[in-house]
């Protein structure tokens, strides 16, 4: 087969046919273009600028000390793709997509947008060849250090890093805060905890319960100040350390949100055999990430997109259901339940120390 039957159906393809076709390819070659406009304007503050009504190229020129005939051409690039609305030449306002850079909105994408279009990620996507070639993260080979231990050197980004975290969990976070039964428990551990916001979205709404928020010492550097500003850092501790050693032992419930994929097989079973070796034999471990789906699917390409950015980015990867039963089992773990897409995009495996009386 065929590249004859490949090339008769090309032969036959009509010419505004063949140029949709070729559209199609070349939008998605420009993802990368689009992603560069979207994290300069988020980089800029652009939206900010914008969020009480239209302003000239002029005045967006001053604000941000750009080039103006340029920041132009960025803006009408935007307005192309959506982000911003060119409602009279030269005056520019923001869509609905394009609040999301706002930094002062509660839906706020600006930090995420700007680690993503970060030199060190997109670094490490120019690297994506060496990460196919030998399966290794191309993190490591473009910067000569692991991610996480790159990211601790360096304040600035990590911080934004957790803030984008923070912002990326903010959905999957309300959810969990009202879809999940915490009636049972006392203390909820969450391990890999970031900038605290799972624990800042939670603990409102349940005044009896307390929490512990558990990350590298960069990793939980900005979460005081996150937990302060919900009202509740006088029910969470925030702890510093190394989840593969040594991890709270006093909590009921543990909570290791968007965590695995970061990790390789190896990793992830060594991080759960810890969480079993340290967690009381009654607690409940949940386990809040993508699932995905057994066969590739069009319905969530963004899913597919995370596990190749884990493998050039970190060595980690995505799972299905299967995979992580198969390291729960492996593991000590007994899964009680998986709700598949319970938080947002995401999904929850509630799983218990295997054997243990209950
Ligand atoms: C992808 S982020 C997820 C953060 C947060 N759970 C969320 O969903 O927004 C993974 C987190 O794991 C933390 N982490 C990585 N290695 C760690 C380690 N050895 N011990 C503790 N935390 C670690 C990182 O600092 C980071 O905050």
């Amino acid at each position: 087969m065929s590249s004859s039957v490949v090339e008769t159906v090309e032969s036959e393809r009509t010419p505004a046919e063949k140029m949709k076709l070729r559209a199609a390819l070349i939008e998605r070659i420009g993802g990368y273009m689009t992603a560069h406009a979207i994290g300069l304007a988020a980089e800029l503050g652009l939206a900010d600028l914008i969020k009480d009504g239209v302003r000239s190229s002029e005045e967006l020129a001053a604000g941000t000390g750009t080039h103006e005939p340029s920041l132009r051409r960025l803006l009408r690039t935007l307005a192309a793709v959506g982000i911003t609305e060119e409602p009279e030449p030269g005056r520019f306002g923001l869509t609905e997509v394009g609040a999301q850079l706002r930094s002062d909105s509660p839906d706020s994408l600006r930090a995420f947008s700007r680690i993503f279009c970060h030199p060190s990620l997109f670094g490490a996507w120019a690297g994506l060849g060496h990460t196919v070639s030998t399966g290794e993260p191309a993190y490591d080979h473009v910067f000569g250090k692991e991610f996480y231990a790159h990211l601790s050197e360096q304040a600035d980004l990590s911080a934004l890093f957790n803030e984008a975290m923070g912002e990326e969990s903010r959905i999957a976070a309300g959810q969990l805060a009202a879809g999940y039964d915490y009636s049972g428990f006392r203390k909820v551990v969450d391990l890999g905890g970031g900038d605290g916001t799972l624990l800042a979205t939670v603990l409102p709404g349940h005044p009896g319960l307390r929490g512990v928020v558990f990350d590298s010492a960069s990793g939980v550097a900005q979460a005081p100040g996150v937990l302060a500003a919900a009202g509740v850092a006088d029910r969470c501790e925030v702890v510093g350390g190394d989840f593969f050693q040594d991890i709270p032992g006093d909590g009921d419930l543990y909570v290791i949100k968007s965590v695995f994929q970061d990790w390789g097989d190896e990793d992830s079973r060594a991080l759960l055999r810890s969480v079993r070796a340290q967690m009381p034999e009654s607690a409940t471990l949940l386990i809040v990430g993508t699932v995905l789906p057994e066969t590739a699917s069009p319905e969530f390409p963004i899913m597919f997109f995370t596990d190749l950015n884990m493998l050039v980015n970190t060595g980690g990867r995505e799972r299905s259901e299967s995979e992580f039963r198969a390291m729960l089992e492996d593991t000590g773990f007994a899964v009680e339940s998986v709700r598949l897409g319970a938080a947002g995009p995401l999904s929850i495996i509630e799983a218990v120390p295997a054997g243990a009386a209950r």
